[in-house]
């Protein structure tokens, strides 16, 4: 539970299909993170799934078109509902529900609350490929997307209901989750639209031989955080990992992804990747040295030398920043035991930074592997910003509101 989203007013649209499953996940993540959700259902969303099973995850009434219809003495329920929410996600979004939002019909409860609101909309649909394909549906697609209110959230590739394998599934909760995260955050400003973003996480690993090597515990999390948070705000975003320790799917958030093993293909990667950037995260934790010489094949135990010669690895981010544009900027991370200041704000010089994060790993709830993080924010101009410890992709919010100062 992070306090970000307690207390938040999340309506969830349901529209008549059967990923419909899939949302009572979300919506249960939603409301266990402590928002307040309020689900409201098309009738033919009400064949797939019942009001009951949305009431009793969100913890609140589910909300259907007999109570659109009931005589009330109070305001209009979808007056109420339009005011009261800070955002509004529609998923899966059916054909037939997206062809009344392109051409404002009104017949329902949830098309009636999406226009008595003016909070930002995402938008995921989900239906057979051929359906999806459709001119029509295209047609109608596109032209929600004239008004920026509208956030068209992508559909996954994959095994339909229909057995059809092709485009058109909605995308899993944990993507729908790290958009409706983005759209709160922004209250719907895609703010890193136009920016070509690069993001390195993840550990490197220097061969030992076969299958040993020299490695960290890196799990990239913090690396995938921000390059979905990016890609969830508008930039277009390259990732470049070593091994992760999380399950990642680009495919969802746009992201470009090229894994990478050893600090050297890691170097030529961003030599190549560099230059057509506007924002470089080294958030990867690139070795320092590596063993001087790799054998080839498995040693045997018994061969496996008493010793083994390092050569240290030369500094990637260091010999970027020396030739980047001058609009370029370089990020950096320097996770430290104790008072992680002092020696990041020598990084962040040595290395010729335009800012640095400072991460302790020596405190519970932050660091390599965790699900959380803190931290400083310590910019080559400007002020030092604690982080408070909070899971990763909040502060991966933090830093992309923070790097945008940078200019
Ligand atoms: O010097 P230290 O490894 O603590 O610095 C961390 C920062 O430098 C990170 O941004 C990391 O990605 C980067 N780095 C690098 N090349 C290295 C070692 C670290 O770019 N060989």
């Amino acid at each position: 539970m992070d306090p970000f989203w307690s207390g938040r007013h999340l309506l969830v649209g349901v529209s008549g299909g059967i990923a419909a499953y899939k949302t009572c996940a979300l919506v249960s993540s939603l409301a266990q993170q402590g928002a307040e959700v309020k689900v409201v259902l098309t009738a033919a969303a009400e064949r797939f799934v019942s009001p009951l099973t949305f009431a009793a995850l969100s913890r609140q009434p589910a909300l259907t078109d007999a109570e659109f219809w009931q005589a009330t003495r109070g305001r209009p329920l979808h007056i109420e509902l339009g005011e009261w929410a800070e955002a509004i996600l529609i998923a899966p979004l059916s054909a037939n529900t997206l062809a009344k939002l392109a051409h404002g019909f009104a017949d329902n409860l949830l098309t009636n609350v999406v226009l008595a609101s003016c909070c930002p909309v995402a938008l995921a649909p989900a239906m057979n490929t051929q359906m999806w394909r459709s001119p029509v549906v295209a047609e109608n697609w596109q032209l929600l997307q004239r008004d920026p209110r509208f956030w068209a959230l992508p559909t996954a590739k994959g095994r339909l209901a229909c057995d059809a394998v092709g485009e058109g599934r909605l995308l899993e909760p944990e993507a729908l989750q790290a958009y409706m995260l983005a759209l709160l955050w922004t209250q719907g400003r895609r703010d890193w639209q136009g920016k070509q973003v690069l993001v390195t996480a993840g550990g490197t690993r220097e061969p030992i031989d076969a299958v040993r090597f020299i490695g960290n515990p890196a799990s990239g999390r913090m690396g995938v955080a921000l390059a979905v948070a990016a890609a969830c705000r508008g930039a277009r975003v390259t990732l470049v990992h070593g091994p992760l320790g999380i399950p990642f799917q680009a495919e969802p958030f746009g992201i470009q992804v090229l894994a990478v093993e050893t600090a050297a293909q890691l170097e030529q990667a961003l030599n190549t990747l560099f230059p057509e950037v506007d924002v470089l995260w080294m958030a990867a934790a690139v070795g320092d040295v590596r063993p001087a010489h790799a054998f080839t094949g498995k040693l045997p135990k018994a061969q496996l030398p008493e010793t083994l010669p390092l050569q240290p690895i030369p500094d990637i981010v260091a010999a970027l920043s020396q030739n980047k544009h001058p609009t370029q900027r370089i990020i950096g991370f320097a996770a430290q035991t104790g008072d992680p200041l002092p020696l990041a704000q020598a990084k962040l010089s040595q290395k010729g930074l335009d800012a640095i994060v400072a991460n302790p790993i020596d405190l519970p709830e932050s660091g390599f592997g965790s699900s959380h993080n803190q931290g400083y924010w310590i910019p080559r101009c400007g002020e030092i910003e604690k982080i408070l410890p909070c899971e990763k992709a909040i502060m991966a919010h933090q830093l992309l509101d923070l790097a945008l100062q940078l200019g």
